[in-house]
């Protein structure tokens, strides 16, 4: 969703901006924008509609703009379709005040309904333009930037990260955020901003957080930061010690591709966050025995892929530490009025930390009450500096907008959590611990040896390309596998795909099956197993084609049903989702690359949902 970049240094600053929303690409957009304060005091905007690359080539990389401070954003379009005029910088009346902006305004309406009202005229639908001449409103009528600013966060209603740039205060951005991401991040003799640390991690490794309703004044030597009543606050910057490499592709074609083969790696760094000599400390993570042992229920809520790890937690979960768990999407919990109760514990997964909904709903959480665990991928998000407990998933930093690695290592926290609470609250033995616990340490060597066997996916995926509808089938947690399958299939390949629990699909949706409908089955549970295969062969006695994603000891039971069969090595049937994972994320990979689609940047999406 949109990226926000800011420069103020002695370097060229146009190339800078352009570099930085070229590492902000991933998050989605549909039209950029860049606006540098030439030599002369104008501040110069280039907008493009479409790729970022259209940008780069009207500005010659940016060399045609001259001038040492500037600002710049990919606009993901909420208010307006992708054009150039709705693109950002918007810029005030006499282009006194030029503003880029991430978030929604949720009262824009009745703030355009005023400033008509005083003489304003828009050129564009966006709320970003309205925000930008509130600003240019209340500093023509206050006088001050700062003062512009802190009532503009007072009457505005919604969320934003926005950068403002004033003609007439120069060397000077001007910054401020509330639930949508910004960082800052000082470099000698240069400050830097954006939406998130990959984009500024060549310059600078020290980065400041901004807090929610604070302010930032950038300056070429340093930066300063005030809350919304303009008092300066003292700040300490952060140093990110992750390497930038890992936000590079290194050689694939794809970052997605890129970070499936990372999986291996990921699981293993998850798991040796907490497993201490084949035993789960939570010491890092805060969450103590007592509180475990005073847990009566679990809800988990958060969004898309993450919702989808979830959903195989609450039978993890349920199973192996005997709580009643509901999972619940993220959109959906926060305005049902949720009935928590004493003893209820609130998981809120997310990657990025910083999705609206997930955000949220975990604030509603706490204030009804409820102690809240995140389970977050992106440190000091907002996701994990808000909930009481916090369990860091390992997967670094993750470009690709359809998430692979980053679902693999929730799905990891998942089990340890689980595995956790069945050994505090001893509903497992020993025995049946240790043996869940060792399948975990194998599933990294497994992933790598479904990796290494990812010709014969290719090859089938290749003959997948004219497919139009897809549905996955399973029961179990092969159930909640189908609807992560199903979405990875969908979001880069466009294809239309649905994932049913099996035992549904004559409720209605075994009408569309008919002469060649592609239907995959997901089949890891053994207990299930028999019941999901006579789904199959239902299906396929009205003309499905169908792919079996099984487990090796349970092929002999599909293997004749079957068109074509992917196995899975032997584990234990709580983690197996990890292993069948792989495979449905590969054929999802191949069949986009090879339709030729943007398999890194799916139309429509974003990687990081900041506005509901
Ligand atoms: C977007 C991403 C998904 C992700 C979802 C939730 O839709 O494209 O990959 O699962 O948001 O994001 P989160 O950062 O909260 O895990």
């Amino acid at each position: 969703m949109c990226g926000i970049v800011g420069y103020i240094g002695k370097k060229q600053a146009a190339p800078v901006l352009l570099e930085g929303l070229s590492k902000l690409e991933y998050r989605g957009y549909d039209s950029a924008g860049i606006a540098v304060r030439g030599n002369g005091g104008k501040i110069d905007v280039v907008k493009t509609k479409g790729r970022l690359q259209l940008l780069i080539d009207k500005t010659e990389n940016g060399n045609a703009l001259f001038g040492t401070s500037g600002i710049g954003h990919t606009r993901w379009a909420t208010h307006g379709e992708p054009n150039e005029t709705n693109a950002h910088p918007h810029v005030s009346e006499g282009g006194k005040i030029v503003l880029v902006h991430n978030g929604i305004i949720e009262n824009y309406a009745e703030i355009k309904e005023k400033l008509l009202s005083h003489g304003y005229t828009f050129y564009s639908n966006t709320d970003t333009e309205v925000a930008t001449k509130l600003i240019a409103y209340y500093y023509e009528k206050y006088g001050g930037a700062l003062e512009a600013i802190e009532r503009f966060i007072l009457r505005v209603r919604g969320s934003y990260a926005i950068a403002v740039m004033f003609a007439d205060l120069p060397d000077r951005i001007y910054a401020a955020r509330k639930d949508s991401p910004m960082i800052i991040g000082a470099g000698e003799d240069s400050v830097y901003l954006a939406s998130d640390v990959p984009a500024i991690l060549k310059y600078t490794r020290n980065v400041y957080y901004i807090e929610n309703l604070e302010i930032a004044v950038m300056e070429t030597d340093g930066v300063r930061f005030y809350n919304v009543d303009r008092t300066e606050i003292e700040k300490m910057p952060v140093h990110i010690t992750w390497d930038a490499e890992a936000a590079e592709k290194g050689g694939y074609e794809h970052f997605m591709m890129k970070e499936i083969c990372e999986q291996p790696k990921v699981i293993t760094d998850t798991v040796n966050y907490v497993l201490k000599d084949k035993k789960i400390d939570f010491t890092e993570i805060g969450l103590s025995d007592k509180l475990i042992r005073a847990t009566k229920r679990i809800t988990i809520v958060a969004c898309g892929s993450a919702y989808h790890a979830g959903v195989v937690m609450q039978y993890v979960m349920e199973g192996l530490a005997r709580i009643p768990v509901r999972v619940e999407l993220a959109s959906e919990f926060r305005y049902r009025k949720p009935i928590l109760e004493r003893g209820e514990l609130v998981v809120v997964i997310s990657q990025s930390g910083e999705t609206a909904d997930s955000l949220a709903a975990l604030r509603e959480a706490k204030r009804l009450g409820a102690k809240t665990l995140a389970v977050v991928n992106v440190l000091g998000s907002s996701i994990a500096r808000e909930a009481d407990f916090v369990f860091y998933t390992k997967a670094g930093p993750e470009i690709a907008v359809a998430t692979t690695k980053a679902y693999t290592a929730q799905l990891i926290a998942g089990y340890l959590i689980s595995l956790k609470f069945a050994v505090v609250k001893k509903t497992i033995s020993e025995a049946a611990s240790a043996a869940i616990t060792d399948g975990i340490l194998r599933l990294p060597a497994q992933v790598e040896a479904l990796l290494s066997d990812r010709e014969r996916i290719q090859k089938f995926a290749a003959k997948m390309t004219g497919t139009k509808d897809v549905f996955f089938i399973g029961r179990g947690i092969d159930y909640a596998l189908s609807l992560e399958g199903s979405l990875k299939l969908k979001e880069i390949s466009y294809i239309h795909s649905e994932a049913y629990a099996a035992g549904e699909l004559k409720h209605g949706t075994i009408s569309l099956v008919e002469e060649g409908t592609l239907v995959c089955g997901v089949i890891t549970q053994e207990t299930l197993a028999e019941k999901t295969v006579s789904n199959i062969v239902e299906v396929k006695s009205r003309g499905a084609f169908v792919v079996a994603v099984a487990a090796q000891n349970l092929l002999p039971k599909i293997e004749k049903i079957a068109d074509f069969t992917i196995t899975i090595p032997e584990t234990a049937p709580q983690i197996a989702a990890s292993l069948a994972v792989i495979p449905l994320q590969l054929l999802s990979y191949y069949v986009s690359a090879n339709k030729g689609l943007d398999v890194d940047k799916p139309r429509n999406l974003a990687k990081s949902v900041t506005v509901e």
